[in-house]
């Protein structure tokens, strides 16, 4: 049967703008501060921007590697170059992007919702709002519509739908964002913020729980270990310097993150929540941020606007990327047209979303085993494969890289057979431990 010829990104600035809108998305905005300031502020902050130049970037280029020389999506990748016996981790690489989609879409959706909370004006009694619209009916509802943009925008194709969306969705969120940080910089009580964030605590890093939870956020927040860069890089040219690229990636990835910070706790502490954030759980600030906003009128409803704005547009830009790994494995492997394999896969994870939507019990459960445990499982096999597998896999790697991309790349390598997988492994055997006592009990 004969293909037709594969599409492609239409130009450099594309492609690293769309990798970059699946990398960046609520984690960066939502979950990193988080976890930031749970986790030794400044010295988690250094600790995962360690994570993400030590693991992060020679996955991301291993994945570019994958992608790039075979031209398919993950199943067809892996059995091109590592024969049958790897097709099982192909197919892990099309569960997980969609299981993470069908969870993913809710949350986006709740911040869907606060958007136009924003403009309706926001509910006084937040804890209610929440519940009302957190679960049941109203997520089903906002999952619906955020999975339609989502599979029209995909079903338009790479260049159509996914590139030209992120050539508009990247810049606007970035303005929002620095928009946003220089209004909370601006506002009086607002220090503290930056010190509970940044403090730092250097007693946390030697917890092996902290340790893992920052290699597990640097992997979710770059979008490795899910087929999402194989996928995306299977439509690039042997011209593109996939080095350079994982770079850029994952250091746009991190200063957003870094800047998600900077925005939540100034605001956080400058609108007197800071009681809500101690020892809270990251749902807590879905109620307290839209109650703050409440009682700010006029001027908290734009800042709230803006906000949760900004949260949708890079939910959206993530999850394009999650329903593309499923839609190109569908054409690839079944031969089907896009608009086809785009409703196919789109129904699909539509129809999964139903359960999380249902219940946060299953959301919290599926971000655990699916969003952390095959996530990191998908990292190791991936280091693995490239490390061990793949026959000469600097040759892609320096393919169209620049004279100084060129020198790093061994090290690049070096990186991915010797150093990751045993510091994986030891990560993995964490997530088990830690899925273990969350389905079983202690
Ligand atoms: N990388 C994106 C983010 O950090 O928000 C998208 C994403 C991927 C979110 C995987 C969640 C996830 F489990």
């Amino acid at each position: 049967m004969s293909q037709p010829p594969r599409e492609r990104f239409g130009s450099r600035l594309g492609f690293v703008l769309a990798a970059a809108g699946s990398a960046i998305g609520l984690g960066n905005i939502w979950r990193f501060p988080y976890q930031a300031a749970d986790g030794g502020g400044a010295a988690f902050v250094l600790l995962y921007l360690f994570m993400t130049a030590l693991i992060g970037v020679p996955m991301m280029a291993a994945e570019f590697i994958v992608g790039r020389r075979t031209g398919r999506s993950p199943v067809g990748a892996l059995r091109t170059l590592g024969g049958r016996r790897w097709i099982p981790l192909g197919v892990l690489y099309v569960v997980t992007p969609l299981v993470i989609l069908s969870y993913f879409s809710i949350v986006s959706g709740w911040t869907l919702n606060y958007a136009l909370d924003a403009i309706r004006g926001f509910s006084t009694t937040p804890g209610e709002r929440y519940a009302a619209i957190s679960a049941g009916l109203p997520a089903i509802k906002n999952h619906l519509v955020l999975m339609v943009v989502t599979t029209v925008v995909v079903m338009a194709g790479v260049r159509k739908g996914i590139e030209r969306a992120a050539l508009v969705l990247m810049p606007t969120l970035a303005v929002l964002l620095v928009g946003l940080a220089v209004w909370a910089a601006a506002r009086p009580g607002a220090s503290p913020g930056y010190l509970f964030y940044l403090k730092p605590s250097l007693a946390e890093l030697l917890d092996p729980t902290v340790v893992k939870q920052a290699a597990t956020q640097a992997f979710l927040s770059l979008s490795v270990g899910m087929g999402v860069m194989v996928t995306y890089s299977s439509y690039l040219s042997k011209q593109e310097d996939i080095g350079r690229e994982a770079v850029v990636i994952s250091f746009s990835d991190f200063s957003v993150a870094f800047i998600g910070g900077l925005v939540v706790f100034p605001v956080i502490f400058a609108l007197g929540l800071s009681d809500d954030v101690r020892g809270a759980t990251m749902g807590a600030l879905f109620i307290s941020l839209p109650g703050a906003f409440a009682e700010m009128g006029t001027l908290g409803r734009a800042i709230g606007f803006v906000f949760f704005s900004a949260l949708v547009v890079a939910g959206l830009t993530s999850s394009f990327s999650l329903l593309e790994v499923g839609v190109a494995s569908i054409m690839d492997e079944l031969g089907m047209g896009r608009k086809v394999a785009g409703l196919t896969a789109g129904l699909l994870a539509t129809g999964l979303g139903i359960l999380p939507a249902m219940s946060l019990g299953i959301l919290g459960g599926l971000d655990k085993i699916v969003g952390e445990l095959f996530v990191v499982g998908g990292v190791l096999g991936m280091a693995l494969l490239v490390g061990w597998k793949v026959h000469d896999p600097l040759a892609e790697l320096v393919e169209g890289a620049s004279p100084l991309f060129r020198r790093i790349a061994p090290g690049a390598i070096v990186t991915i057979r010797y150093v990751i997988p045993p510091l994986i492994a030891v990560i993995l055997f964490f997530s088990v431990k830690d899925a273990w006592v969350l389905l079983l009990g202690n």
